[in-house]
């Protein structure tokens, strides 16, 4: 590895994925991602879930709150997609710029999803409704049927749920969230435009044998679960390509501690600390360091069809080393690759 490499400059960031929660956690975490990014799709998983306009319009003035002075991040904000979502909510919130996009889960796939879609007949008006706006539709991919093995789960959720509602709605601009299979990058590269994926960070950098390492690794859990080691080289592959259907999407997700070190764990990797400094090591050791500013801050853009933003971040080749724990006592929350040492350091 080169010593004294140049510095890195990108056009800043943005994340188009993640779990900024609500209250004391929102008020710890928000920092992280702001640190980094000019804009983040915020997911909607709240309890209650953000299901209506009324419930974005306060969720992100809440956020705007916790903002420190000064900051001109802009949430983005999402709308959870039920049975019962009205195409009426999902177009007005989006002619009023409160939504950006709508959020899929399939009911019972992930933390606070139970809300989400049972029925696809049923919400077939919504997607008509969004396809005629040109609104994207952000997807959990992972069926539920507890037949399916877990690994299995977005594979056949491609074959089972994605074709089938693209070939019904071609029109339909769809953002596969957080994908962790070869079979998804293989699929997006050989659709068309109006799908694109985005990839996390640790997704790129663990397989799923790192979730059992020497004993269970709780904070190494999350849905999508991390998938073998063919898996990631695909991840890696598509990240590092500079094709514009691939974009950063960090999903960081955090769960205070007690809520993972437990017997029955909740889903989620809390990366916002270090996010784009992994990204950076990635794209380095695939020697595509040049590509980096096309997937962090120039592809999900076009594909939301949002001008990048204007601003430059600098990245120095030096050793941080990402703190144990994030917040105060039993609400602290662990980062992914706490206390190791990284290679790249984002300047602040
Ligand atoms: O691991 C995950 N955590 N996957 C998700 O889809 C949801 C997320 C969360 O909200 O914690
Ligand atoms: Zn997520």
């Amino acid at each position: 590895m080169p010593e004294n490499i140049d510095p890195i400059t990108l056009r800043r960031p943005d994340d188009w994925h993640v779990h900024l929660r609500d209250g004391v956690m929102l008020a710890a975490v928000l920092p992280f991602t702001i640190r980094q990014f000019a804009r983040a799709i915020v997911m909607p998983n709240l309890v209650p879930p953000v299901a209506d306009v009324a419930a974005a319009y306060a969720y992100r003035e809440r956020i705007r709150a916790a903002l420190p002075l000064g900051s001109d991040f802009a949430p983005l904000m999402t709308c959870y997609l039920t049975d019962t979502t009205e195409p009426e909510e999902v177009a007005r919130g989006y002619e009023k710029g409160v939504f950006t996009a709508v959020k899929l889960y399939p009911a019972w796939a992930t933390t606070n999803s139970a809300f989400g879609v049972i029925d696809y007949d049923r919400i077939t008006p919504v997607l008509e409704c969004m396809a005629g706006l040109g609104m994207p539709l952000l997807i959990h991919g992972e069926v539920t049927d507890p037949e399916v093995d877990v690994f299995d789960r977005e594979s056949v959720f491609i074959d089972r749920v994605l074709d089938p509602l693209r070939r019904r709605l071609p029109e339909l601009r769809i953002v596969l969230e957080h994908i962790t299979t070869k079979e998804a990058v293989d699929y997006v590269t050989s659709a068309g435009p109006n799908l694109a994926a985005t990839i996390t960070a640790h997704h790129l950098v663990i397989n799923r044998n790192a979730i059992f390492a020497g004993g269970i690794r709780p904070h190494l859990y999350c849905l999508p679960i991390a998938k073998r080691e063919k898996h990631r080289l695909a991840l890696r592959r598509a990240a590092t390509s500079g094709d514009e259907r691939f974009f950063l999407g960090t999903d960081s997700a955090p769960h205070a501690f007690p809520t993972k070190e437990t017997a029955c764990g909740c889903a989620g990797i809390f990366t916002a600390p270090c996010a784009l400094e992994i990204y950076a090591e990635v794209f380095e050791e695939e020697a595509a360091l040049d590509r980096l500013e096309a997937f962090a801050s120039l592809n999900g853009p076009q594909f939301y069809r949002l001008p990048p933003n204007d601003a430059r971040i600098t990245l120095r080749r030096e050793s941080f080393t990402v703190p144990q724990r994030i917040g105060e006592g039993d609400r602290a929350v662990v980062p992914f690759r706490a206390g190791e040492t990284l290679r790249w350091r984002l300047q602040v």
